[in-house]
């Protein structure tokens, strides 16, 4: 088990007070969580935040309100270094089922989203570097029904990266993919995390050991009980159920599967998961 040297400055993400009631079900009950910018010497060190919970909790809810998509009905989201309330198109949201548009080919998928942050020439530039990287250069031309999931699944990520600023949801990004394919994405977000200091990428995902191997951080979505041993509405991320794998020095290690602590810690968490 090996520490590394590292430090925390400004928050990127707040989460404060968020509630929200749908169809008249309490989905989710004052959620107060933080993201801040963790620094490491000589190096772009992103975040990123594992996001557990049970099927049907309100995770993918609660990155819909992260996302700007929808409002909670109370509390706030801010995000960025300014910490401005959250609008759509800030933060990129990949999402459990990837939309692309079928009637535009992949290169012009993307282009489309890198248009809406850099002028035109930019864009294509950015949208060439953007293919290459994720192994998709190959497949510009075709429509998207001609993708397999995996491609999708990258090409979805890109088009996320290419237009929002740094944060990015990824909902479920290893469900149905192969091992050499989740192998690849899980790549593609270690890049993404340490090509700028500021990226932070939430992962949610029922795949425990894959998404606490990339993350630095968790959040365990559940319920709480009350003084009388009752479960109260609302699902939430409790102070007890946010981890820092930083300080517990299982964060930033190549092959951190391999360690016993780390194998440990997984069924602690699944312990927790089953339980909440
Ligand atoms: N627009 C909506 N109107 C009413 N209820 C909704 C709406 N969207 C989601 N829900 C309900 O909110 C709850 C949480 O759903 P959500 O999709 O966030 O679960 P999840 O934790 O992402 O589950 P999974 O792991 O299966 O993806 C569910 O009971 C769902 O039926
Ligand atoms: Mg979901």
């Amino acid at each position: 088990m090996t520490a590394h040297t590292y430090a925390y400055e400004d928050p990127i993400l707040t989460l404060n007070g968020v509630s929200i009631t749908l169809n008249n079900e309490q989905i989710l009950r004052d959620i107060n969580a933080q993201v801040l910018n963790v620094t490491r010497p000589n190096m772009s060190q992103g975040q990123v935040v594992g996001f557990y919970g049970r099927s049907g909790i309100g995770k993918s809810v609660l990155c819909r309100i992260m996302a700007g998509l929808i409002a909670p009905g109370t509390g706030t989201v801010e995000v960025g270094l300014a910490q401005q309330p959250v609008t759509p198109g800030m933060v990129g949201f990949v999402q459990q089922r990837y939309p692309l548009f079928d009637h535009r080919t992949l290169h012009d998928n993307l282009l489309v989203a890198a248009q809406r942050k850099h002028a035109p020439a930019d864009a294509r530039q950015h949208v060439d570097a953007y293919l290459e990287r994720f192994g998709l250069a190959p497949h510009r031309r075709k429509y998207p029904a001609l993708l397999s999931g995996g491609q999708r699944q990258r090409a979805a990520i890109a088009q996320q990266l290419l237009c929002s600023d740094h944060l990015i949801l990824l909902d479920e990004p290893f469900s149905g993919l192969d091992v050499a394919m989740i192998d690849e994405v899980k790549r593609i977000i270690v890049e993404v995390t340490t090509m700028d200091e500021l990226n932070t990428v939430i992962i949610v995902s029922h795949d425990i050991v894959t998404t606490t191997a990339l993350a630095d951080r968790l959040w365990l979505l559940g319920y709480e009980h009350d003084a009388a041993g009752a479960l109260v509405p609302g699902a939430t991320i409790s102070p007890q159920h946010q981890y820092n794998l930083a300080e517990m020095g299982l964060a930033w290690h190549e092959n951190v599967e391999a360690e016993p602590e780390f194998a440990q810690f997984v069924e602690h968490i699944k312990n927790e998961i089953r339980g909440s």
